[in-house]
C-alpha cells in the first residue's frame, strides 16, 4: 500500500499537535489551568514565597512547569531540574547550579583582539565545598544578580529523608532572608503531603498548589487546540466520548485525540466522528503499555466466572473527588448499569477488598477509617485503560457509558 505524500504530511502534523508521551513544552498547546498558573505566578512574584505544586500522576504538573519560561517576565531566569532516586541534597543543587550561567566579559588584549563573553556555569561553587548546607545555598543565591525561579520536579523520587529535611530547611532559610529567587518543588500528591506535614506544616511562606484532574472544559480545549492546528473538526458526540474516557487525565485525551485524527486522515476526511473514536480505542488498547496491561490482567484474572472485570470497570467509572477517591456507594450506579439490574454494596464489597490486596496488585488503595472508607486507583492511568478495555470488549456499551457522563 502506498501512502501519498499529502497523507504522510497530515499524519506527521497530527503527531505534533498531540503529545500523549511527553509533557507540553510550548504555550500555544497548553490548555486550561488558568487559576493554577495565576497562583504559581503570583507566588513567584512575592518575595520570600515559595511553591509546592502537587497532584496525582499524569495530571500535567511538568507541563505547567515547562511553560513558565514563556509566561514569566523577561529578566527572570527559569532553571528546571529533575530528581531521581539516586539524588541527594548535594547532587540536586549541583544540577541546579550547572544550569545557572553567569556571563563574564574579558577584555581583548593586543592588536585586533576583540572582547569576549564567557558563559560560566556555577556548579564550581559546590565542587569546592566538602559539605553543603542550606545556608550555603542561600549564600550563593544571594550573590547571583538574576531573579531566579528554580523548579525541582519529581521530588517524590527523592528516597532519602535527610535530603527532604535539608530541602525543607532551604526553603525556610530562603524565606527568612526574603530572597527574590523562588523555589518551586513539584511532586506526586502523597509524598509531597508527607513532606509538608513532616517539615513545613506551619510554614506560611510556602504556597501549596494542588493540581486536580482536568475539567471537561479543559480536556475539550486540548482537543480544540489540537484539531485547530490540524484544520480538522470533531463532532460533539465524538468529542464527548473522548472526554469521558479520559477521566480528567490529559494523557488519554492526547492519545485518543491523536489516533482519532489518524483514523480520519486515513479515510481522507476532515471531521472526526464516533467511528474514528472507536478505531482510536482499538489502537490505544493494542498499543497500551505492557505494565498497564499486566496490572489490569492481574486485577481481574480468575479461573472461574467472576465479576472482577465488571467491578473494576465500575470503580473506574465511579464519581470521584478532586483527588481521584470514591466510596463503595459510588460504585453502585455504574455496576447496576453494566449488569442491567440493581446491584448493592454487599454484592461487590469483597471485590473492592480484594483489589486492595497484594494478590490482585493491589490496584486500589483504601483510605480513611471504617464506615467512611474511600478507595483510589494506585495507578490513575489504569482508570481510562479499564474503561476503553470495557468498551472494546463489550462489558459496557457506548449507550450505557453515555448515561454515566
Ligand atoms: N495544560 C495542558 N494542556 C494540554 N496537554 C496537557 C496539559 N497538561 C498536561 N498535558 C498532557 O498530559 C500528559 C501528562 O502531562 P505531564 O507529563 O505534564 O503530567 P505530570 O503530572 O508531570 O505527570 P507525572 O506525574 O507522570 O510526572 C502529557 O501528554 C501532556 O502533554
Ligand atoms: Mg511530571
Amino acid at each position: 500500500m502506498s501512502v501519498d505524500i499529502e497523507k504522510r504530511r497530515r499524519f506527521a502534523s497530527a503527531s505534533r499537535a498531540f503529545s500523549p508521551g511527553a509533557p507540553i513544552n510550548q504555550y500555544n498547546l497548553f490548555a486550561g489551568r488558568i487559576e493554577l498558573v495565576n497562583d504559581v505566578v503570583r507566588a513567584i512574584n512575592q518575595r520570600g514565597q515559595h511553591v509546592i505544586l502537587y497532584g496525582e500522576r499524569g495530571v500535567g504538573k511538568t507541563s505547567l512547569a515547562n511553560i513558565m519560561k514563556e509566561i514569566l517576565e523577561h529578566g527572570i531566569t527559569v532553571v528546571k531540574v529533575n530528581c531521581d532516586t539516586e539524588d541527594n541534597f548535594r547532587s540536586i543543587w549541583h544540577k541546579v547550579f550547572r544550569e545557572i550561567v553567569i556571563k563574564k566579559e574579558s577584555k581583548g588584549l593586543g592588536f585586533n583582539k576583540s572582547d569576549t563573553i564567557e558563559q560560566i556555569p556555577l556548579d564550581g561553587f559546590i565542587n569546592g565545598l566538602d559539605e553543603i548546607h542550606p545556608e550555603d545555598i542561600r549564600y550563593f543565591l544571594e550573590r547571583i544578580s538574576n531573579v531566579l525561579v528554580i523548579i525541582i520536579d519529581e521530588v517524590d523520587r527523592i528516597d532519602d529523608l535527610q535530603t527532604t529535611t535539608l530541602m525543607a530547611d532551604t526553603i525556610k532559610t530562603l524565606s527568612d532572608h526574603s530572597l527574590s529567587s523562588t523555589l518551586v518543588l513539584i511532586g506526586v500528591a502523597d509524598s509531597v503531603n508527607e513532606l509538608i506535614q513532616k517539615h513545613m506544616s506551619t510554614e506560611r511562606t510556602l504556597v501549596q498548589v494542588r493540581m486536580p484532574r482536568m475539567s471537561v472544559e479543559e480536556l475539550g480545549e486540548i482537543l480544540d487546540k489540537g484539531y485547530e492546528h490540524l484544520k480538522m473538526k470533531i463532532t460533539t458526540p465524538a468529542k464527548n466520548r473522548i472526554i469521558q474516557l479520559s477521566q480528567g487525565l490529559p494523557h488519554y485525551t492526547h492519545l485518543l485525540g491523536l489516533h482519532s485524527a489518524e483514523s480520519c486522515i486515513n479515510d481522507d476526511r476532515d471531521t472526526i466522528n464516533e467511528t474514528d473514536v472507536d478505531n482510536a480505542i482499538r489502537e490505544a488498547i493494542n498499543k497500551a503499555q505492557q505494565t498497564i496491561i499486566s496490572t489490569y490482567n492481574t486485577a481481574i484474572s480468575s479461573p472461574r466466572k467472576t465479576l472482577f472485570s465488571q467491578v473494576l470497570l465500575s470503580c473506574a467509572l465511579a464519581k470521584k473527588d478532586a483527588l481521584g477517591a470514591f466510596m463503595a456507594s459510588d460504585v453502585r450506579n455504574p455496576m447496576s448499569l453494566i449488569m442491567h439490574r440493581k446491584y448493592d454494596i454487599p454484592a461487590f464489597a469483597r471485590h473492592l477488598n480484594d483489589f486492595c490486596d497484594e494478590k490482585r496488585g493491589p490496584v486500589l488503595q483504601k483510605l480513611g477509617t471504617s464506615r467512611r472508607f474511600r478507595y483510589r486507583f494506585i495507578n490513575p492511568m489504569l482508570e481510562p485503560y479499564t474503561i476503553i478495555h470495557g468498551l472494546a470488549t463489550g462489558i459496557i456499551s457506548a449507550e450505557a457509558l453515555e448515561k454515566l457522563a
